[in-house]
């Protein structure tokens, strides 16, 4: 194992063993509880959004190492920014586990889950906060930013 994959290795486990903001929001916008279909693992998010910006966030629920750090490094990175640039995070993070070659200079603990891309089956764990945070987006808050997310 080289000493980059040891070290995301690490960032993961730190994640997973001491997660930053588990736990219930009490004046949240936003609750959105999403199943991974393929180990029935669920996760709820939740988010309180004022003037287009992510107050803040937190989550629970029950996963696997890869779901549950990922929701951690999730809710971290996205407090504080504007919804736009939440999702323009989340477009970033579903195309690194697709894969692709993607401006990763603001993922900071973030880029220790793209190694996952390698794993398919593990990519839903990985997508799965990620999924809930686009969802309670474009579903709940299009009046808080005067934003038209275009309803799927
Ligand atoms: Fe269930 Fe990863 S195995 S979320």
């Amino acid at each position: 194992m080289s000493t980059l994959d040891d070290l995301y290795r690490r960032v993961i486990m730190d994640h997973y063993q001491a997660p930053r903001n588990m736990g219930e929001l009490k004046d949240a916008d936003a609750t959105i509880q999403l199943k991974n279909p393929t180990c029935g693992d669920q996760i709820t998010l939740q988010m309180k959004v004022e003037d287009g910006k992510i107050k803040d966030a937190k989550f629970r629920g029950q996963g696997c190492s890869i779901s549950m750090s990922s929701a951690s490094m999730m809710t971290e990175a996205i407090k504080g920014l504007k919804v736009e640039e939440a999702l323009d995070l989340a477009d970033r993070f579903s195309k690194m586990m697709l894969g692709e070659d993607v401006d990763t200079s603001d993922f900071e603990d973030i880029e220790a889950l793209q190694g996952v891309c390698k794993f398919p089956a593990r990519i839903k764990c990985a997508t799965l906060a990620w999924k809930a945070m686009e969802k309670g987006i474009k579903e709940h808050h299009c009046d808080h930013c005067g934003e038209d997310h275009h309803h799927e």
